[in-house]
């Protein structure tokens, strides 16, 4: 039956049948999360691309709905985003209803132009927008590389932005009525997929910076006028690995800033490929250098899993053998945090798999410098989520996050395995993971 294959990820969003790749349109509206997604139901590999759609009342469990953008004249449907349009703007609310309107690229062999279509019932169907495109970029740019437009609603300043990646970095263009667009400016050093929304440091609405990212999980922080971006340092990795494409939620009801991300996760001999990786709450914390952007799995993930075992202070031979009747399981979470007695290497396996490779020399963990700026001990914390075909980890409270591929066992007879000079696990807790197809 549907969603029982042997490969289908238990915990985490897949389509049916087909190709996916980012989320698009995300948004929460009238009681329900909306996840689009780049879409081709007719076959395994890239190409036709459609707006496939789910819905989801508690962002875990999703049902399945047709595809709502199709492809036309102007190309096929590529990534964007969904806003809400309260206020009427583009004259498209009909008897009260406001409309959801989508801003999408279509893509063709010739060029890449940005155009909205609008939904009255909620996402089921749209109507493409007669003047479409809204946006045809190649006159300006002189490069093919112009879409997946992230729209939001500006209050301050009573007008729509849009970031959309053009040819080397994000650009920002304003509209009062999401049909007329006018060029604002540009950051060099992103690449495809972009977001830029403002977030309170530790929690402090009085005390807010603006996070711009791309698609490969690198961020700036900076100021936003409400036409330019202003970068105030460097660019960060907040998360890597099998990760692409995120894109965070519209018009949340609590104000979380909550982020799905594409799992670049193939499923060799299944109906479908690709997957959603968890949902993720983005925060900005104080470290030692400064405000960084932190990703945690979202509250509402914890009615999936339930602690089944839990040690504290083992040896890393204890905690291997402790580990052994998990070997097998379809689904856990593993959360632990271990010290290391020298500055080196030490990590966490699984049937010779790198879970976690942490190298204290250089302040890396699975290859990727993240500067654990609050680091006191040589003490290293971890969430773990295996999934039938991924792993996904939090390192340090979510200070730096990263997917894989969970590998198929191999002849590798090791299953968990703690490695490293002398470590100390301070804990180990084990928890069953529940499905959400049921
Ligand atoms: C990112 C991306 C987007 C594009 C879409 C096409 O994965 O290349 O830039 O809109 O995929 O499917």
């Amino acid at each position: 039956s549907l969603y029982s294959e042997r490969n289908r990820p238990q915990f985490h969003f897949t389509t049916r049948r087909g190709w996916i790749n980012d989320p698009n349109g995300l948004i929460y509206h009238d009681g329900q999360y909306h996840l689009f997604y780049q879409h081709n139901p007719y076959e395994r590999e890239w190409q036709n691309m459609h707006w496939g759609h789910a819905i989801s009342d508690d962002l875990i469990h999703w049902e399945e709905l047709p595809d709502a953008l199709y492809p036309d004249e102007l190309g096929t449907m590529f990534s964007g985003s969904a806003v809400i349009d309260y206020d009427n703007t583009a004259g498209f609310n009909t008897d009260g209803v406001p409309a959801m309107i989508a801003a999408y690229t279509a893509d063709s062999p010739e060029k890449q132009v940005q155009c909205i279509a609008y939904s009255l019932d909620n996402g089921r169907t749209f109507i493409k927008y007669k003047g479409n495109p809204v946006i045809d970029s190649k006159h300006s740019w002189n490069s093919k590389d112009t879409r997946d437009p992230k729209v939001f609603w500006y209050k301050p300043g009573n007008h729509w932005v849009m970031v959309l990646n053009e040819r080397d970095g994000h650009s920002i263009y304003t509209s009062a009525n999401l049909k007329d667009w006018k060029y604002e400016s540009h950051v060099t050093g992103f690449w495809e997929c972009p977001e830029l929304f403002e977030l309170p440091i530790d929690g402090n609405p009085e005390n807010t910076k603006w996070v711009m990212y791309g698609a490969s999980g690198t961020y700036m922080l900076g100021s936003f006028d409400g036409k330019v971006f202003t970068p105030e340092a460097g660019k960060y990795p907040y998360t890597a690995g099998s990760i692409y494409a995120a894109q965070t939620f519209t018009n949340m009801p609590d104000g979380r800033r909550v982020q799905i991300g594409w799992g670049r996760i193939s499923h060799a001999g299944m109906p479908f490929n690709g997957m959603m990786l968890l949902p993720t709450e983005l925060t900005l914390r104080t470290t030692k250098e400064g405000p960084r952007l932190f990703n945690v799995p979202v509250k509402e993930t914890e009615q999936l899993f339930s602690s089944v075992r839990q040690w504290e202070n083992l040896t890393s031979d204890q905690a291997n053998e402790l580990l052994d009747e998990f070997d097998r399981a379809d689904g856990l979470r593993i959360k632990t945090a271990f010290k290391l007695s020298h500055a080196t290497s030490a990590g966490f396996n699984l049937f010779g798999q790198r879970i976690i490779d942490y190298d204290l020399n250089f302040n890396t963990v699975n290859g990727t410098f993240y500067s654990p700026a609050d680091r006191t001990s040589m003490e290293i914390s971890a969430d773990i989520y295996i999934d039938r075909t991924s792993i996904e980890v939090f390192i340090d409270g979510g200070a730096f996050s990263y997917s894989m591929e969970r590998k198929p066992h191999a002849d590798n007879q090791e299953g968990f395995h703690f490695w490293g000079n002398n470590i100390e696990v301070k804990n180990l807790e084990v928890f069953s993971a529940q499905s959400i197809w049921k």
